[in-house]
């Protein structure tokens, strides 16, 4: 058994969470901060939409982003350094981002431009619109890193993991795909494996303490998470689609 506490809010857990769409709760902060730069500014309004995920009907990253072997989701990129460093990485697969803030959108839009990045495709909003637009097993993997972690329990429904958003995952991954979720929150920790542990067709590949606790060999550090914000060091889990 792993090391792994589940604390007092199981107590909300256990209540459903499946809302329809209009009464979805936001699980995201600021969506705008600083002024852009002009720079940033030129590449929202130019490259952006050359590379933008549609805001309206499917959403087939095979379409999208033809001729690769695989095809990646990361929901809340923040400033995109995972995204894009990922890309980098894997000129075969291609990569598709949502974060809803134009900030975040704006870093990375400038990294897609100054690497030349031709297998990054983002969408500024709620990752779960985009998700609902998603034909079933499309996807290689997915990831969540650090997701903002409203750790206080009465924000519990706002945490973007939750049943429905566990079964999506599962819906999407084709069968051998995965899912990874990071965290430094102990809170989040504990949430994220109460709902996922009892998704159906997600399976923890864990095995060992040391498989959740260490980064992955193919982790890139995020910019959140050298901030240190959390309560706990960072914990990685990886879920395989079964
Ligand atoms: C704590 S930050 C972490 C950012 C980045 N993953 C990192 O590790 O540096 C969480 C990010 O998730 C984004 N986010 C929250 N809810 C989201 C949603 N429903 N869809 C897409 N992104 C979301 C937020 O805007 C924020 O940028």
């Amino acid at each position: 058994m792993m090391a792994v506490s589940l604390g007092k809010n199981l107590i909300w857990q256990t209540s459903s969470n499946r809302l329809p769409e209009e009464k979805r709760l936001r699980t995201f902060g600021r969506t705008k901060s600083r002024t852009l730069s002009d720079r940033q500014q030129g590449l929202v309004d130019d490259l952006l939409p050359r590379i933008a995920i549609p805001s309206t009907g499917p959403v087939r990253p095979a379409g999208l982003i033809p001729g690769k072997a695989a095809h990646v989701l990361e929901i809340g990129f923040g400033g995109g350094e995972h995204l894009t460093g990922q890309a980098a990485r894997h000129a075969d697969a291609g990569y598709l981002g949502v974060e809803p803030f134009i900030n975040g959108v704006a870093k990375a839009l400038t990294q897609v431009d100054e690497a030349s990045l031709e297998n990054v495709r983002l969408f500024e909003g709620d990752a779960r619109d985009v998700m609902e637009r998603m034909p079933d097993a499309c996807l290689d993997r997915i990831f969540l890193l650090f997701p903002d972690p409203w750790p206080k329990l009465r924000h519990a429904k706002r945490r973007f993991v939750q049943d429905e958003t566990a079964s999506t995952f599962a819906r999407l991954l084709k069968p051998g795909g995965t899912l990874r979720v990071a965290t430094d929150v102990k809170a989040y920790a504990d949430h994220a494996l109460w709902i996922l542990r009892r998704a159906p067709g997600l399976k923890w590949q864990a095995a060992r303490a040391s498989d959740w606790r260490g980064a992955p060999a193919d982790h890139l550090t995020t910019r959140y998470e050298t901030k240190n914000l959390g309560d706990c060091a960072p914990v990685f889990f990886d879920f395989l689609r079964v």
